[in-house]
């Protein structure tokens, strides 16, 4: 046990949901039961349905014990939710992502935060240039509790469709300034997102976004619309520090972000409000890998760090990153990441739980996969 922090007691309430999000939900526990048993500290898992699988048990994507869980709880771990059966099926009443926005909205969560990073470990992986991507890192600051998701939606009496996008002064401010904090403590840059040539409610991100700058006088700030932003994210992303916008322009670019690290399955985030938080890799429910054990563990795995993080507990997330690098140099990877040697979810999930108990000499063998299954679940 590993004495230099004090032993906290946490409640987390884990929503595994449908697809892969049981498989690489299982890997994150299994590594906060790993930081649990080296530092001391006192986790527990409160299991709750949320999703298609909650629709298939209760009815509804987002039951009422569920969410008592979620606000009764420290932070809240998710898998990931979604179900094909729903997807093409334009009549549904219920689905499963109702859940998700479902709780975002009732949570409070309106910060979503989604590093990309390029591992140098990677770079062959991602389809980009290696000399283009590497040395990237960047943070996402993504909206998450308004504009067109949130917006009246509805059919008019002649069958026209429309979805609303609103954006008050206070819904931007408080994520405008969560951005400037975080651009402060890195390489003081900001860049807003935006599509201020067209719609209104982007002139005001930009209105308040100029208003709040002089606070922050160290952040070098600039703005880019849209289109040119998702361009310029795969032909120069080392230009980028953090990047802030609004909620469905910072769904469709955290997805095109992901092509730098060489795979979806790589990317956590974290979604912050004023009293809860909730970490859930950026990766969809991917059914066809459902119960394959092909999936990565590590976008789980990096959302229990940002988790960690959460609490305080930097020393604690410091140990799953240093573990996770581990298991990317030794090449301990799922088969989109490692065609020639294929390790399974459980084996890259405790090869990295095993990581955090002990790093000396760090090696894939069956014994220290053993021991880590044994001793940590
Ligand atoms: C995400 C997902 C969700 C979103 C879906 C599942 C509703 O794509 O978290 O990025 O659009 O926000
Ligand atoms: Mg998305």
């Amino acid at each position: 046990m590993d004495f230099l922090t004090t032993p906290v007691s946490k409640r987390i309430a884990v929503l595994p949901g449908d697809g892969i999000g049981p498989e690489v939900c299982g890997e994150a526990v299994r590594v906060l039961k790993a930081v649990a048993e080296r530092f001391g500290h006192h986790f527990t898992f409160d299991y709750q349905l949320m999703g298609a699988c909650a629709i298939d048990a209760t009815g509804t994507p987002l039951p009422d014990a569920t969410l008592d869980a979620c606000l009764r709880a420290d932070a809240v771990l998710l898998g990931a939710i979604g179900d094909p059966k729903y997807d093409n099926n334009p009549a549904a009443k219920v689905r499963p992502e109702q859940g998700l926005l479902g709780l975002r909205k009732s949570l409070g969560l309106y910060a979503n935060i989604r590093p990309v990073t390029a591992y140098e470990q990677l770079l062959e992986f991602s389809p980009l240039r290696p000399d283009r991507i590497a040395g990237t890192d960047l943070l996402i600051f993504r909206e998450l509790t308004g504009g067109v998701y949130f917006g009246e939606k509805g059919r008019t009496a002649d069958g026209t469709a429309y979805d609303n996008c609103t954006y008050s002064s206070e819904e931007i401010a408080r994520i405008a300034h969560r951005a400037f904090q975080a651009a402060q403590g890195r390489r003081q840059k900001l860049t807003l997102v935006d599509k201020a040539n067209v719609l209104e409610t982007s002139r005001l991100w930009r209105e308040v976004v100029q208003g709040i700058a002089p606070e922050y006088p160290e952040v070098a700030v600039d703005y880019l619309f849209v289109d040119n932003a998702a361009m310029q994210l795969i032909l120069n992303p080392r230009q980028f520090d953090v990047v802030l916008t609004e909620n469905m322009f910072g769904d469709i670019l955290s997805d095109e972000a992901s092509v730098i690290a060489g795979s979806l399955g790589l990317l956590p985030s974290a979604s912050i409000g004023e009293f809860s938080a909730l970490f859930e890799p950026i990766h969809g429910s991917y059914p066809q890998a459902k119960g394959k054990g092909i999936a990565n563990p590590i976008a789980a795995i990096l959302s229990a760090a940002l988790l960690l993080d959460h609490f305080g507990l930097a020393d604690e997330a410091r140990a799953v990153r240093a573990a996770v690098e581990n298991a990317l140099n030794e090449q301990v990877l799922t088969p989109e990441l490692n065609a020639g040697t294929r390790y399974t979810t459980e084996q890259v999930g405790s090869f990295i739980a095993y990581g955090v108990i002990d790093l000396r000499d760090c090696k894939f063998h069956q014994n220290n996969i053993r021991v880590g299954m044994s001793t940590i679940i």
